[in-house]
């Protein structure tokens, strides 16, 4: 039997009115402008919009490294004002490793400097995902010594190692070949299902929105802004949309977009 919540229970993420902008001396952008959006606890929630649209400041300020011009981000309740071990995050940028640490170093690093295991037990988790990865034989590799994707496939793994309870992901599968990009959705979604977590998934892709999402937040082209909310996942429920049909109003949505910003 589910147990109603309370009436007065916040979400696990609560976005609002928040507005990001990129100030320097000669100039000021905002990349988005008063949205707000939230997500529940154990959500796989998709910022799905195109590009230019804001997604990675989004993120980048839900794990704390930019500061809100405007409105604020709450996890739990609590304010987010600088990153912390709750919250893991791939960013979209290649050059995330440590440089001067192998593959498997960079990974055993991560894990041990936030306490989740002494360097032993790290090193054997740390293989275990480089072997999910499908990165074993570059366990001693440098990442000047890998390619684009494998070190991307480092920085997924560095991430889920450190077991955080909210995971961000800047379009991690982006560089990734269409048989590891399927694959990794597929280790993304089984692991989810081991160990459930909240998982924040930036895409341009609708394909991997509806693969991947509970649910899925659409912006509009730049400055950002929610165009549209979608819980795809819930097919059986009546509130639910099935696949199609969200696939649908999303292509229609950004087609009517870019109609709007070509006049
Ligand atoms: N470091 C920066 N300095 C100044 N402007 C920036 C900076 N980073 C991003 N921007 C601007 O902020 C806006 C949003 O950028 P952002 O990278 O968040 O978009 P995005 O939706 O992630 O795009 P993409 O899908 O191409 O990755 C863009 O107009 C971009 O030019
Ligand atoms: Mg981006």
């Amino acid at each position: 039997m589910c147990e109603a919540s309370a009436p007065d229970a916040r979400p696990f993420l609560e976005v609002s009115n928040l507005t990001l902008q990129y100030k320097t001396a000669r100039y000021l952008v905002t990349a988005t402008s008063n949205i707000g959006f939230h997500a529940d606890s154990f959500d796989r929630l998709i910022l799905l919009g195109p590009s230019g649209c804001g997604k990675s400041t989004i993120l980048k300020a839900v794990g704390g490294y930019i500061k809100p011009a405007g409105g604020e981000i709450r996890l739990q309740g609590k304010l987010v004002t600088k990153p912390g071990a709750d919250r893991g995050m791939v960013f979209q940028e290649f050059d995330q490793l440590l440089p001067w640490k192998t593959a498997l170093e960079n990974i055993v690093f991560a894990v041990t400097s936030a306490g989740r295991l002494p360097r032993r037990q790290a090193v054997a988790e740390a293989r275990e995902w480089l072997h999910k990865v499908n990165l074993t034989a570059f366990e001693n590799s440098y990442p000047h010594e890998l390619s684009g994707g494998m070190k991307q496939r480092v920085a997924i793994a560095r991430c889920l190692a450190l077991r955080s309870p909210v995971i961000l992901m800047d379009e991690p599968f982006a560089s990734l070949d269409a048989f590891s990009r399927s694959a990794m959705q597929e280790e993304l979604l089984s692991l989810w299902e081991e160990n459930r977590r909240t998982l924040i998934f930036v895409t341009h892709s609708i394909e991997e929105a509806l693969i991947l999402g509970t649910r899925i937040i659409l912006f509009s082209s730049h400055p950002g802004q929610v165009r549209a909310e979608f819980t795809p996942v819930r097919r059986d429920t009546a509130q639910g949309l099935r696949g199609k049909e969200v696939r649908e109003r999303i292509e229609h949505l950004l087609f009517q977009d870019r109609v709007d910003y070509a006049i």
